[in-house]
């Protein structure tokens, strides 16, 4: 009676936000989609492996742009491909400016996505700079996502994404079902970094950018996903663009289909 009462439970708990055995691939789409070329790496990588789960962040203007607007119609064309593959799960980027930027304004973000056209909606939110300390805050930006009917969509998800300091301190993991961590810029620093704290694996993501310089080769690339995932992280996301030469979000590193491969593996 108990193993079924908390089965129930957690097929309750299930339908409302999945859980994911395995590590997968957070993708930081920070890219106006101006030909179907520009998110054709992620496409392919989507096809390549099905039963891969990704993390898509979507994110027109550091926001979704004017409030209750519909996104560019190139995006609506390129969110609509994503949004084929059950693989995928899509959420809005919001910025909260680490607790400070004026709460109207971060519902207002959440509103304006939830309104999104169903055949191009998304699936819950990414709260970018989140802060500890902020906790009602966090608390009715995750309500809110959590009481909003998506169009379409039944997963209401929240991500958010604070500094590394606080990755073994933070409230936001009750919130939240993910929370990732945005590595310091080399792997020299992530190394600096390591071993990360790992207060809740499952619900945690390491993102590491500038994984590039002396030493760093595909092997390299391939042992740090594979300690990334022993260590159970929720997913990851590793790009080889220079935070020191180029908006690191805004493409694809030439190292993106080695690593998605990797992460399969
Ligand atoms: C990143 O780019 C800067 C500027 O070109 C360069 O000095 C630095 O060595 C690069 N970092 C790595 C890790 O390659
Ligand atoms: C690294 O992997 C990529 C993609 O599989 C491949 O094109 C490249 O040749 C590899 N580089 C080395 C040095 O093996």
């Amino acid at each position: 009676m108990f193993l079924l009462t908390t089965l129930c439970a957690l097929f309750a708990l299930l339908a409302v936000v999945p859980v994911y055995a395995t590590t997968g691939v957070i993708v930081p789409l920070y890219q106006f989609p101006v030909t179907s070329a520009n998110w054709a790496p992620l496409e392919t990588a989507l096809s390549t492996f099905p039963s891969l789960q990704f993390y898509v962040i979507i994110n027109p203007n550091s926001g979704p742009g004017d409030a209750d607007s519909q996104p560019d119609p190139a995006y609506q064309t390129n969110i609509q491909t994503l949004r084929t593959h059950s693989n995928a799960l899509l959420v809005g980027y919001v910025l909260t400016g680490f607790g400070t930027r004026a709460s109207a304004d971060v519902l207002q973000d959440i509103q304006t996505y939830a309104g999104w056209d169903a055949s191009y909606g998304v699936d819950g939110i990414f709260f970018d700079q989140t802060m500890a300390g902020f906790d009602a805050e966090y608390t009715s930006y995750s309500d809110a996502v959590r009481s909003t009917a998506w169009p379409g969509r039944a997963t209401r998800y929240v991500c958010d994404h604070e500094p590394w300091e606080n990755i073994g301190n933070s409230d936001y993991y009750a919130l939240a079902d993910r929370d990732t961590r945005d590595a310091a810029q080399t792997y020299a620093e992530f190394q600096q970094e390591s071993p990360i704290p790992l207060p809740h694996p499952a619900q945690q993501s390491v993102i590491i950018h500038t994984f590039t310089g002396a030493g760093v080769s595909n092997q390299t690339l391939s042992s740090v996903v594979t300690s990334l995932k022993s260590s159970g992280f929720a997913s990851t996301y590793i790009t080889n663009l220079n935070i020191s030469e180029t908006d690191v979000y805004a493409n694809f590193g030439s190292d993106f289909a080695e690593f998605v491969a990797d992460v399969a593996a």
